[in-house]
């Protein structure tokens, strides 16, 4: 019998943590950033949406507030979301990096991959989910989709807000890249990588950072402009103006 008629391994089952657990200072005073609406739906349904519209994602493991889970559920509960798909939520904690290992902690046996997704990118196109997981099965231990700069970008002696800041550095433009989310991960490799790495203050931003503090691999994939992070008021303006954009075209 030759190699051909052996049926392939089954792939391993794929979970989405969704750190959704900020208060989104930057945005402003109102509700925690999540939970703010674009186009009527809360940002984090639009988030959860995105990581659920890939085949491959069986499982998503919301990080809520940790004073909101019962209200996060209660929305997930209350949105259509594809029956394929389990939900979670877990309150999460103090920094990004805690609210994501809280998230870890939740996940069942069996899962063989990881992606790491910010609720604060509700408008990833499911073609950049689908390019990350594909990556992770190819066998890279930590994938990230990114994008080029379209700013230069200084290094800086920092000084408070609005007082000049001497400049220390300005790294090469061209060898520059923007990270955004979902990352994804071989599971045991983004465990270890939590597990081993603790960062003082606001902690890991980027799940990938804690991978290469390891010594271990990690890849970049093209990213998407519309995995933009909604980070300030303006970005909401782009947010809403990108799904009129989708409803005008395909009814989205
Ligand atoms: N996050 C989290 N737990 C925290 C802090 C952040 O789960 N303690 C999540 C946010 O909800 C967001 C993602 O991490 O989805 C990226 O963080 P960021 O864009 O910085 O969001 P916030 O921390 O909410 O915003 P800000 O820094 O402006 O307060
Ligand atoms: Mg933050």
């Amino acid at each position: 019998m030759s190699d051909d008629s052996r049926p392939s391994p089954p792939l391993p089952r794929t979970a989405a943590v969704i750190p959704a657990a900020g208060r989104g200072v930057r945005l402003g005073p109102g509700a925690p950033k999540a939970l703010r609406t674009l186009g009527g739906t809360p940002m984090l349904v639009h988030a959860v949406r995105a990581m659920a519209a890939s085949r491959s994602v069986s499982l998503v493991v919301v990080v809520a507030p940790s004073d909101g889970a019962p209200e996060v559920k209660a929305l997930l509960d209350a949105n259509a979301l594809p029956d394929r798909t389990d939900f979670l939520v877990v309150p999460g904690g103090e920094t990004r990096q805690e609210s994501v290992r809280l998230g870890l902690d939740a996940l069942p046996p069996g899962i063989g991959i990881v992606l790491v997704h910010d609720a604060a990118r509700p408008l990833v196109p499911v073609d950049t989910v689908d390019a990350v997981i594909e990556a992770v099965r190819d066998g890279a231990p930590a994938v990230v989709p990114a994008l080029p700069l379209a700013d230069t970008v200084k290094e800086v002696e920092p000084r408070p807000y609005g007082e000049p800041e001497p400049v220390v550095a300005t790294p090469e433009r061209a060898r520059l890249r923007a990270v955004q989310t979902p990352q994804g991960f071989d599971h045991d490799t983004l465990v270890r990588a939590h597990a081993g790495v603790t960062v003082d203050g606001e902690g890991a931003t980027d799940c990938a950072g804690l991978v290469e503090r390891m010594g271990e691999p990690v890849v970049l994939v093209p990213g998407h402009e519309e995995a933009f992070k909604v980070t300030r008021p303006l970005d909401l303006v782009l947010a809403e103006a990108v799904l009129a954009r989708r409803r005008a075209n395909d009814g989205y």
